[in-house]
């Protein structure tokens, strides 16, 4: 069965992801080991840290797709970015240096800074979709600015971003908080898809299949499917839309 990761850092040497080639096969193995058929490989871009050329990350990709050809490792990858909101991003795309997860150039993976949405960001989404290009936003529930006020997530899809959990979160990996604020934002209907956003480092391991038949288990085979045929709709350039709801209240508890 084809399972879609949109997100991943198994590239070597050009962000925190992989550090070599090596690596990249060990993190390739895994994928598939996970169920994984295909995958976008998205190094960083635009982050203060990495700037990682749309040539770049295609050579390299050819590159790894040979390497996975000749290791008969069932792995299909495309190359693509994830990309930080910045100031640059205007001009990156007016320069063709951006890559985005489908042939057609529609969706595009857009990371905010892990502990703020910049007050821009309305207006830069607003100027990115005006050219067609529909904002996938990764990881909210990780990000410590939207688990302070989660209804920002509610903004942007109104604004028409779709939105990426990390797969480990949902399972419990970075903690209670996060595995918490991942089932609110999916119980809203407010997450197209999984992703696993693998690196090699501790605690970002590929726990997509467990993060999927976790969904399975709390909100049905129909929600897993959903999200597996939305990562592989988004690859395809296809249509993906949220039915989405705005945030339960989160429960109190009696004072006494
Ligand atoms: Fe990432």
């Amino acid at each position: 069965m084809t399972l879609v990761d949109i997100h991943c850092h198994i590239l070597p040497g050009i962000d925190d992801g992989s550090k070599d080639w090596q690596t990249s096969i060990k993190l390739a193995q895994d994928a598939v080991a996970d169920g994984i058929t295909h995958a976008v490989v998205t190094p960083h871009t635009l982050n203060g840290r990495y700037l990682n050329h749309k040539d770049d990350v295609i050579y390299l990709t050819e590159n790894f797709q040979e390497m996975l050809d000749d290791a008969n490792i069932p792995l299909t990858i495309f190359p693509g970015q994830e990309v930080r909101i910045s100031g640059d991003l205007p001009k990156a795309l007016d320069e063709d240096d951006i890559l985005f997860l489908d042939e057609d150039g529609q969706y595009m993976l857009l990371e905010f800074p892990s502990d703020d949405v910049p007050a821009y960001a309305k207006e830069m989404i607003f100027s990115i979709m005006r050219r067609g290009i529909t904002p996938i936003i990764v990881h909210p529930e990780r990000n410590s600015r939207i688990l302070k006020e989660p209804t920002i997530l509610q903004g942007l899809i109104e604004q028409g971003c779709l939105v990426q959990i990390t797969a480990s979160s949902y399972v419990g990996s970075f903690g209670k908080e996060i595995e918490e604020m991942s089932r609110r934002f999916i119980e809203a209907g407010q997450c197209a898809c999984f992703a696993s956003d693998a690196h090699d480092l501790p605690k970002r391991q590929y726990e997509y299949s467990e993060a999927l038949q976790k969904l399975s288990n709390e909100f049905g085979s129909v929600k897993a499917q959903e999200f597996r045929d939305n990562a592989q709709a988004i690859v395809n350039g296809d249509n993906v839309q949220l039915d989405w709801r705005p945030l339960k209240k989160k429960k109190k508890f009696w004072l006494f």
